[in-house]
This record gives C-alpha cells, sequence and structure tokens, in this order.
C-alpha cells in the first residue's frame, strides 16, 4: 500500500510524520489489544525543570497512553544527587511490570550521564542509546535503535524512498542522531553510501550537491538551502532550533521545496516519527521480556 501523496507548491513528495506516525499507533494499538491488553509500561525519568524537555516527556505520556501502554513518569528536581538519580533507575531496571525506561536528556551538568545510562539494560533501553544498545547497532544484533533515526529511516521505507546504492550524507554526528542514522543506513540490505558531514567538512556545498538523500541533523536554523540540494534530491529536516519562539529546522523548506524530489516538513515530519519509533521500540521490549 503507497501512501497517498501530498504535494508542495514545488512539487515536491511531502513526507507527512503526521501521517505516519497515527499509523503507526493504530497498528501499535491493534497489536496490544489484540493480544488481549497486555499491560506494557513505559516510563521515564525527567530531572529538573526544561521546558522543552516537559513538554517532549508530556508529548510521549500522551502517545503511550493512547495506545493502550501503561505510561509513567518519575520526576526528580534539578538538585537530585547521581546516588538518588542511580537508585530510581536501578529500581526501574528491577521491576518486572516495567518493559521500557527513557531517561530524558540533557541531564543537569552535575550528574554523569553515561554512569546513568549504563544501569539500563539493552532490552529496557528503548531510546536505543546506552553503550550496549549502539554496540548492537554496530554489531547486527536485536536491539533498539534510537528513536529519531529510526523514525527517519520509517518515512524512507514508506515513501518507497530507495537507498541501494544511493550517496546520502547526514549532517551532524551526534550519538543521539547522526552516529546512528550512519549505521542504519550502511547494514546490508539497506546499502546506502553514507558521509557524515559536520562543523569541520570541507565543500559541504559539494557534499550534499552530490547526495540522493540530505538528512540534516546540524541543529543550525535553514542551513541547508536551494544551493545545496540536486534536483530530486530526498531532504529530510531533524534539526530543531527555537528562535523568538519558534521552532526553525536545518532546512530552509520554501526554498528548497521547489528543487527537492521529496521533503518532510517542519513541523510534521521528523518530529512526530521520532515517538511513534518510541512506542514501537517499547512494543518490542515488552516481547523482549516476553510480556506480549
Ligand atoms: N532529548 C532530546 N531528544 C531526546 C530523545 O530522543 N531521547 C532522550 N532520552 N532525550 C532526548
Amino acid at each position: 500500500m503507497s501512501p497517498v501523496l501530498q504535494r508542495t507548491p514545488g512539487g515536491a513528495i511531502l513526507l507527512d510524520g503526521l501521517r505516519l506516525r497515527d499509523e503507526s499507533l493504530a497498528n501499535i494499538k491493534a497489536t496490544i489489544a489484540n493480544a488481549g491488553g497486555p499491560k506494557i509500561c513505559l516510563t521515564t525519568v525527567l530531572i529538573g525543570d526544561d521546558p522543552p524537555s516537559h513538554v517532549y516527556v508530556n508529548s510521549k505520556h500522551k502517545k503511550a497512553q493512547e495506545v493502550g501502554m501503561v505510561s509513567r513518569g518519575i520526576n526528580l528536581p534539578a538538585t537530585a544527587t547521581q546516588a538518588q538519580v542511580e537508585d530510581v533507575v536501578a529500581e526501574l531496571v528491577a521491576d518486572d511490570s516495567v518493559h521500557g525506561i527513557l531517561v530524558q536528556l540533557p541531564l543537569p551538568k552535575h550528574i554523569d550521564t553515561e554512569a546513568i545510562l549504563r544501569l539500563l539494560p539493552a532490552e529496557k533501553d528503548v531510546d536505543g542509546l546506552t553503550e550496549k544498545s549502539m554496540g548492537r547497532l554496530v554489531r547486527g544484533i536485536k536491539g533498539h535503535v534510537p528513536c529519531t533515526p529510526l523514525g527517519v529511516f520509517r518515512l524512507l521505507q514508506r515513501y518507497e524512498i530507495g537507498t541501494k546504492g544511493k550517496r546520502v550524507v547526514v549532517i551532524g554526528r551526534s550519538t543521539l542522531v547522526g552516529l546512528p542514522q550512519m549505521l542504519l543506513l550502511v547494514r546490508r540490505g539497506v546499502d546506502a553510501t553514507v558521509t557524515v558531514a559536520h562543523s569541520s567538512t570541507h565543500d559541504i556545498l559539494e557534499v550534499c550537491r552530490e547526495s540522493d538523500i540530505i538528512i540534516a541533523a546540524a541543529g543550525s536554523a535553514r542551513m541547508v538551502t536551494a544551493a545545496h540540494v540536486k534536483p530530486g534530491a530526498t531532504v529530510i529536516d531533524v534539526g530543531v532550533t527555537r528562535i523568538n519562539g519558534k521552532t526553525v529546522g536545518d532546512v530552509d523548506f520554501d526554498a528548497v521545496q521547489a528543487i527537492a524530489g521529496a521533503i518532510t516538513p517542519m513541523p510534521g515530519g521528523t518530529g512526530p516519527m521520532t515517538i511513534a519509533c518510541l512506542l514501537e521500540n517499547t512494543l518490542e521490549a515488552a516481547r523482549m521480556l516476553n510480556a506480549i
């Protein structure tokens, strides 16, 4: 089944993340209902009062409940100590009724993030951010893939955008997006030729212009312009920058949509897919733990 194609004024296919998210959530909801409604629990750990983090976590809870999952939120004050955070996470790890654990990042500066993430077993690491999950991705072992790059991959699959032998540039090398995105796309069976560009890359314009797919995850507002895009290329925007209260992506959408063959809107592109993939991973966590 191919999705109903919507196009931009310039004729590019709109990669509709809201639509695909809703499709994906409906599938997850049906899977849980068909299994007799097992209690699948996603628990988030949020430390401090960073407003965007609260918004993200709230929307994760809302969607988890919509698909029939149990969602629990643990909020700790910004003054929480390393030991307190570790105790909370260790309790969730030991709790058989909890299937997925998400520690919202960034953590306050006095907290050692790696030491916290290291406590999570691969099965419950539904964010796919720990060294165990990353190692599994590198080694090709079943595990959870970070939600944002997985969401980008799901968009490419759903819109049947071929990757075999294609040139892809991922702009940004974060552990949250850029690096796992590269790993996902070079895997056997996906077979893209991937360049990871970053702030020290020479000739980024040329690198982008040679690419069949551009995935912009640099967090640099509207850095991908029409001049970066080969006619007909696919352009995916993962960037989020807040400017005067407005969310701005890494792609200059208005200019680029006139040249691209397919493009994500911002908002409504990769953001909604991150949540869909978190719930996909949580369902998979429940399967790994024999809860469904
Ligand atoms: N902060 C921003 N994005 C994310 C995410 O996908 N997962 C976590 N844990 N923290 C984030």
